[in-house]
């Protein structure tokens, strides 16, 4: 089947009830931000919609696995999962009326569950799960981060966090994908740090600038590939190409370089 259509980040707004971005950026970090935006916003997709980086998660997927998205919003990657066959899909947010939102539409989609669930603390049972995918949320993560070079510590510590609650409720051989700005070698230290037995790769999507898609199996491991923070490699440049971006993602990307506000 077909993805179905959706409305993103770049495209025609007005009918999804978006919201203007917040003055201060630092709001993306407070759960009374979100459940305000969404009892406005009935649909935005961050990073461009399934449409783009359909052919690039649907490889690690199979039909029967359990997935779980974390961070979900308004977006209708789960729904655009289902269409493609994914029978076993559970989605989710910290913000309460976006899963409202999300149980309305899901009525009718057996296989669709909606939850709340906080990224760093997830309701779920160690290795119960095929997939974990999130887009642009672990990127919210990073708006106060700083120096990305450098993440300030709380910042540091909420992404491992995530990481570790991902790679928990993984079964064995389990895959996270994560659709984010944020680029290899500012993600490599995270993603490879101890404790995480996956390793990284990734491949990207988009025209003039480039979102990745990083897959992360768990058990993959090579140890002597182990980094950390302080081994990062500095990048060639960063990109600074923001024409064709959406306003809002360009806010969010600049938490993520080392550029300042
Ligand atoms: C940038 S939006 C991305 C939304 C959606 N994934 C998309 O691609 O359009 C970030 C999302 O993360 C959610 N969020 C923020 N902190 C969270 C947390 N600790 N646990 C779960 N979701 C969280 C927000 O409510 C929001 O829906």
């Amino acid at each position: 089947m077909a993805a179905g259509t959706t409305s993103t980040g770049d495209g025609p707004a007005a009918s999804t009830g978006r919201q203007d971005p917040p003055a201060n950026k630092l709001l993306y970090l407070r759960p009374s931000y979100w459940d305000e935006r969404f009892e406005e916003e009935q649909h935005y997709e961050w990073f461009k919609d399934y449409s783009h980086f359909r052919h690039l998660v649907l490889k690690h997927i199979k039909p029967t696995d359990k997935v779980l998205e974390v961070g979900a919003g308004s977006s209708r990657l789960s729904e655009d999962m289902y269409r493609d066959d994914i029978q076993h899909i559970t989605c989710t947010d910290l913000s309460k009326v976006a899963v409202e939102r999300m149980r309305e539409r899901f009525v009718g989609l057996p296989g669709m569950v909606a939850a709340e669930a906080d990224m760093l603390n997830l309701p779920f049972d160690n290795e119960s799960f095929d997939v974990v995918i999130e887009k642009g949320a672990m990127d919210v993560f990073f708006v106060d981060s700083g120096d990305p070079w450098n993440p300030q510590p709380e910042a540091a510590n909420r992404v491992r966090a995530m990481l570790a609650e991902a790679h928990r409720v993984l079964t064995p051989t389990g895959v996270f994908i994560t659709i984010a700005f944020g680029q290899p070698h500012f993600r490599r230290p995270f993603f490879e740090a101890e404790g995480l037995t996956w390793s990284m790769k990734y491949e990207t999507f988009g025209d003039s600038f480039h979102y990745f898609v990083y897959s992360l199996v768990k058990g993959t491991k090579d140890p002597s590939k182990s980094t950390s923070l302080q081994n990062a490699v500095l990048p060639n440049a960063v990109d600074m190409e923001h024409e064709n971006m959406d306003s809002e993602d360009y806010l969010l990307k600049s938490g993520l370089s080392d550029e300042e506000d």
